[in-house]
Parts: structure tokens; sequence; C-alpha cells
């Protein structure tokens, strides 16, 4: 039996609605988690933080916690950049300092992961704090892939596996649901859905991929 016809409106189209992840309309919705996530972990934003290409969310999150902060980025001439290191041999990365690592949706950009995940954990304090997001469903960022190259997409059960091989305590998780993820490839922003829809939880769809890991020692 043939199936329903449906009327697919506006989704009807071969391009996306917006190309830049939504940013066009609103905002994207992988923010939304990414936000949701930090948010719920500020209390761990705090002492010397660092986080890539910008301290956008060591502020927001940080505030008044946060003793000094850094910024990491592959581009020395980038602005405000306070160390320019490759994460996959974190070559000119002091070890055992920052109290907390920002490290938002910038591991797909790195083709060896458990080199990069050896100095997640080697430049932590004791007790310091990885706070990672990744990209589960997502299209290509042209950008990144021009200038470092995009070359992973990630599951909870492939990001607690990888942190595992550096770091005992894990915490990952997978954030989306059908609709959200058809939102976001097509370039649909947060102001297209309800927050009912974008928090309905649907774990075949992990659009983002969050994950807390803690190295050892004490804080
Ligand atoms: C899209 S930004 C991610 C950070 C941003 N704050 C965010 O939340 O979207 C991508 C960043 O990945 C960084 N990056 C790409 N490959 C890297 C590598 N091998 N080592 C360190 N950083 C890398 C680039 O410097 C770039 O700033």
């Amino acid at each position: 039996m043939a199936a329903t016809p449906l009327d697919l409106g506006d989704l009807r189209r071969l391009s996306p609605i917006d190309a830049g992840f939504g940013g066009g309309r609103g905002k994207p919705i992988d923010r939304h988690y990414i936000e949701g996530f930090l948010e719920r972990h500020a209390d761990d934003v705090h002492g010397h933080v660092l986080e890539v290409a910008e301290s956008t969310y060591t502020e927001r999150y940080g505030g008044g916690r946060v003793t000094a902060r850094d910024v990491l980025h592959l581009d020395p001439a980038h602005p405000g950049v306070t160390w320019a290191a490759d994460l996959a041999d974190g070559a000119g990365l002091p070890s055992a300092t920052f109290d907390c690592f920002v490290c938002t949706q910038t591991l797909q950009y790195v083709y060896a992961l458990e080199a990069a995940v050896a100095t997640l954990h080697r430049i932590l304090a004791p007790g310091g704090v990885l706070l990672l997001t990744v990209p589960g469903i997502s299209q290509i960022s042209p950008y990144d892939r021009q200038r470092w190259g995009e070359h992973w997409r990630f599951t909870p059960q492939s990001i607690e596996r990888l942190l595992r091989t550096a770091f005992d305590d894990v915490e990952a998780a997978g954030h989306g649901n059908v609709l959200a993820s058809i939102g976001f490839l097509h370039g649909l922003a947060c102001e297209d859905l309800t927050v009912a829809e974008l928090d309905h939880a649907d774990d075949r769809y992990p659009l983002l991929v969050t994950a807390r890991a803690v190295k050892e020692g004490a804080a």
C-alpha cells in the first residue's frame, strides 16, 4: 500500500532555508542545547578557564567565579587569542593548568581524536572540568572545512568511549529529536519552534552531544 501523500510545504526544496545554521533567522537550534548544557554546569566555569576562539561563554556562565581567562585558537592572528595551538599534539599548551575548559563545537575539526583527548586531559588542573559539545546531526561548515578540515560527527556512545581513553569520570548525553534535527538541517532557528518542541528528547536523534568530564585529583 502506498504511503499517504504528505504536504512538505516550505520544506520541499533542495537548498536549505538558511545555509548558515539558522543564524540568518535567529538563534541556531544547536545553541539551544549548547547553552542549556553550559547553564546547567555553570558552577564548573570557575577559576582559570580556557575557551575556544572567544570568551563569550566563560563570561556569560562563569561571571565572578572566573579568576583568569584564556582563549585557544589554531590561528595566532585571531583576535583575543592567548594560546595558539593544535589540540592534536597540544604543543606549547601548559600541563595541569586550567580549572575548566569550555570546548564547544571544536572536536569535529581535529582528525586525531584520541591524541586531542590526551591533550584535553593533560592541560586540566587536578579536579579540573571539561565541558564539551560536539555535533551529532548537522550540516558541514564550509568556513571551517576549508580552514582546518571538518572530520567527524558523534554519538553519546562514541564521545563517552573516546573521553574514557583519558578520563574516569565522564557523563555524556545526546539532545534533540526528529523535528529539531530536520529544522536544524534546513537552517530553521530556535524561534521557529516552541521550547517544548526543542526540549522533547528522542535518543534516536542526537542533534547535539554534550559531555562533562572531570580530571582525577583534588580540585
Ligand atoms: C566553530 S569554532 C568553535 C568555538 C566557538 N566558541 C563555538 O562555540 O562555536 C571552531 C574552532 O575550532 C578551532 N580548531 C579547529 N581545529 C583545531 C585544532 N586542531 N586544535 C585546536 N583548535 C582547533 C579553530 O581555531 C576554531 O576557532
